[in-house]
């Protein structure tokens, strides 16, 4: 199966579960094909204090410049200062044998290859998903990169999973998570469990991410299963 994972930032809040979520792909060996709207750009800016590039993107603006086989990189020292982590936190123990590349697309850059069903994913997670890409995904529309690659993943049948972040929810958010559902993606709201043992955010972090490789079928050692000592 590939090894090719688009993911999509969108303007919800919760950018560190996407920063998490692409150490973890790219430690457990996956490429991960990446685009941020300009509103996924300005959370992550207001919420991480990072400011992304958008025209000339670095792993660096994300803090994903370091990463290693244990799934760690620069974004961890953020954490803990910001207190928010701990270095023995849960790292992989996943041995993926190689590191996985980071190829970034911008958001108008309709010729990148996830624009297309002839590029072959093993699926695609919209994190954090707003109501707009949600609506816009939900009505068949699409007016940029993010939003064309989830239209051609329902279209290609392939796994599209979104994880969207808000509270409380109106009926059009419920409606187009319907509609999304019953057009075969996977609705991922961000509402970790407690139930694990979390004593810090990046726990609870970790959970939505572990949640979320679940349902690509990637191996993590992210968190104990309900019931495993
Ligand atoms: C700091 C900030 C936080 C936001 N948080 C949310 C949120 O949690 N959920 C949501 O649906 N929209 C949220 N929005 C609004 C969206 O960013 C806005 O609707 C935007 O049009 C989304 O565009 P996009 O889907 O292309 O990223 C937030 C906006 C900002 C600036």
């Amino acid at each position: 199966m590939s090894k090719n994972i688009c993911l999509g930032i969108t303007g919800a809040s919760g950018a560190l579960y996407s920063i998490r979520l692409i150490e973890v792909l790219l430690a457990t060996g996956y490429d991960v094909h990446l685009s941020i709207s300009e509103s996924g750009a300005e959370v992550i800016r207001q919420e991480m204090g990072l400011k992304v590039n958008l025209k000339k993107f670095k792993p660096s603006d994300l803090m994903l410049d370091e990463i290693d086989s244990a799934g760690d990189s620069k974004i961890q020292l953020l954490q803990e200062s910001a207190g928010i982590g701990t270095a023995d936190s849960n790292v992989l123990s996943v041995d993926a044998g190689r590191l996985g590349e980071l190829q970034y697309y911008h958001h108008q850059d309709f010729y990148a290859p996830m624009a297309s069903g002839t590029f072959r994913t093993r699926g695609m997670v919209v994190c954090p998903c707003s109501g707009t890409t949600l609506s816009a995904i939900a009505q068949g529309g699409a007016s940029n990169l993010i939003q064309r690659a989830a239209e051609v993943h329902l279209k290609e049948r392939r796994r599209l999973i979104v994880v969207p972040r808000e509270t409380p929810l109106s009926l059009p958010h419920i409606e187009n998570m319907r509609r999304v559902t019953e057009a075969g993606a996977v609705v991922m709201p961000a509402s970790p469990g407690w139930y694990h043992g979390a004593t810090t955010i990046r726990d609870l972090v970790d959970f939505m991410v572990a949640r979320i490789c679940d349902q690509l079928d990637i191996d993590n050692g992210l968190m104990k299963r309900w019931g495993e000592k």
